[in-house]
C-alpha cells in the first residue's frame, strides 16, 4: 500500500510517502523564519505560505520517489487540530488528488499521528500510555490501538512547548526557542528547587504551566542581565567565547522542572491504569518537546521503573512532519477507514 501524507496544520508544509510501514521519501518547508519576525505563528501568513508551496513540494516528492499520482492508494491529510486556514490548504489539495485519481482519502488527527510516528521505526506495543508534548498540546492518553485513543489528562492553560517558547521569548531568543533552552540547559546542572514544579498538589492527570512561566518571568526580571541584547546573539550562544553560565543555570533548572512535572504525571497515569488492572505495555512519547534531552531521559526512567517499552521517535519525527500523517493514514486505511470528499477540518477540539 502506498500512502501519501499531507501535513499543513501549523507552520510546516510537509509531505511524505510511506509504503507498507516504511518511509520512502519526505519533503518539507518550514516557515519558522517568517513567523520568527513576529515572535509566533501568524495564521494568515501560514495559510498563504502553504498554498504557495504545496504544489511545488508535491512535484518534488514524486520526482524524488519515482512514483506518479496514479500509484498512490491512500491520501492521508491532517484535519486538525490546527490553524483552520492552514488545514484547509492541505485538505483541498488532498481532495483534488483523490478526485483526480483512484486513491482513498483518510482524514487524520494530527495529535494521534504524532503518537503513532515511532511505529515507522519500531513495532508499537499496545495498550500504551501516550504523552503528547507539542507547541499547542500537552495530552496524556491511553492508547488501545491506532484508532482507539482515550484522553486522560491535558493542560489547563499553556502547553509544554508554549512554556518553552514563552520563556525563550522573555530571554529574547528567536521563535521557537525550545531547542535553545534545551541545548543551554545541557551546559549546567539544574538547581532543582529554583522553580516549584507546577500543579502537582492534586490527584489528577492535568497540567498547568502558566504559573511556572510567571515564576521564570519574575526570575528574569530580577536578573535582567540574562536577557539577550539581540536575537542574533542566539546563534553565538554556543561559541566557546561567550559566558552563558547564568543562562545555562536558568535553562537547566527550567528543563528540569518541566521534565519532572511530565514524569510525575505520566507515572501517575500509568499507576492509575495499573490500579484498574489495565497496565500499559509501553509508553509512547511524541511531539516537538519529545525532542528535549531531559524529557527523553525522564521518560526513559519512567519506562524502566515500570518495566515497559519506551517508544520515542527520532528527532526528525518528533516535530511536525508528513511521514507521521502518511503512517497514521496507512494504519487507518488498513482498518478499512476512509472519508468522503465532504471531509471537514476540525481546527479545535479534536482529542
Ligand atoms: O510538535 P511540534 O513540532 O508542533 C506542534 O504541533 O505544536 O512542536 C513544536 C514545539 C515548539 O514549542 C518547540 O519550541 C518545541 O516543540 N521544541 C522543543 C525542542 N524542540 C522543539 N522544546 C524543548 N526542547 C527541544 N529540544
Ligand atoms: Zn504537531
Amino acid at each position: 500500500m502506498l500512502t501519501l501524507g499531507i501535513e499543513t496544520s501549523c507552520d510546516e508544509t510537509a509531505l511524505a510517502l510511506v509504503r507498507d510501514g516504511k518511509l520512502l521519501h519526505s519533503v518539507m518547508s518550514t516557515q519558522i523564519d517568517i513567523h520568527a519576525l513576529f515572535g509566533g505563528v501568524v495564521p494568515e501568513l501560514a495559510s498563504r505560505e502553504h498554498y504557495r508551496l504545496i504544489g511545488r513540494l508535491y512535484d518534488e516528492l514524486l520526482e524524488k520517489s519515482g512514483v506518479t499520482t496514479a500509484d498512490i492508494d491512500v491520501v492521508a491529510v491532517s484535519r486538525g487540530p490546527g490553524l483552520l486556514g492552514s488545514l484547509l490548504v492541505g485538505l483541498g489539495f488532498a481532495k483534488g488528488l483523490v478526485a483526480a485519481g483512484n486513491a482513498r482519502l483518510v482524514g487524520i488527527n494530527h495529535l494521534h499521528a504524532h503518537l503513532l510516528a515511532p511505529g515507522l521505526e519500531e513495532d508499537l506495543i499496545f495498550p500504551a500510555a501516550g504523552l503528547l508534548v507539542s507547541g499547542g498540546h500537552t495530552h496524556i492518553y491511553r492508547i488501545e490501538g491506532p484508532d482507539n485513543f482515550s484522553l486522560l489528562g491535558r493542560t489547563l492553560d499553556d502547553a509544554a512547548g508554549e512554556a518553552f517558547d514563552k520563556v525563550a521569548k522573555m530571554l529574547n531568543m528567536p521563535y521557537p526557542g525550545g531547542r535553545y533552552i534545551d541545548r543551554l540547559g545541557r551546559m549546567a546542572e539544574p538547581e532543582s528547587s529554583l522553580f516549584t514544579r507546577p500543579y502537582l498538589d492534586n490527584d489528577n492527570l492535568d497540567f498547568s504551566f502558566s504559573g511556572l512561566k510567571t515564576a521564570v518571568g519574575l526570575y528574569i526580571q530580577k536578573n535582567p542581565h540574562l536577557i539577550l541584547a539581540s536575537q542574533d546573539m542566539a546563534s553565538r550562544l554556543f561559541d566557546e567565547s561567550m559566558d552563558v553560565s547564568g543562562l545555562a543555570h536558568l535553562c537547566a533548572s527550567f528543563n528540569h522542572t518541566v521534565s519532572e512535572t511530565l514524569r510525575i504525571k505520566v507515572e501517575r497515569a500509568i499507576g492509575h491504569m495499573k490500579a484498574r488492572g489495565e497496565a500499559p505495555r509501553s509508553l509512547i512519547v511524541a511531539g516537538g518537546v519529545a525532542a528535549n534531552s531531559r524529557v527523553r531521559e525522564a521518560m526513559d526512567g519512567v519506562a524502566k521503573r515500570f518495566g515497559i517499552r519506551l517508544s520515542l521517535p527520532s528527532l526528525f519525527l518528533c516535530t511536525d512532519n508528513g511521514a507521521m500523517v502518511a503512517y497514521a493514514g496507512e494504519l487507518l486505511a488498513a482498518k478499512g477507514m476512509h472519508h468522503g470528499l465532504d471531509l471537514d477540518a476540525i481546527p479545535r477540539g479534536q482529542k
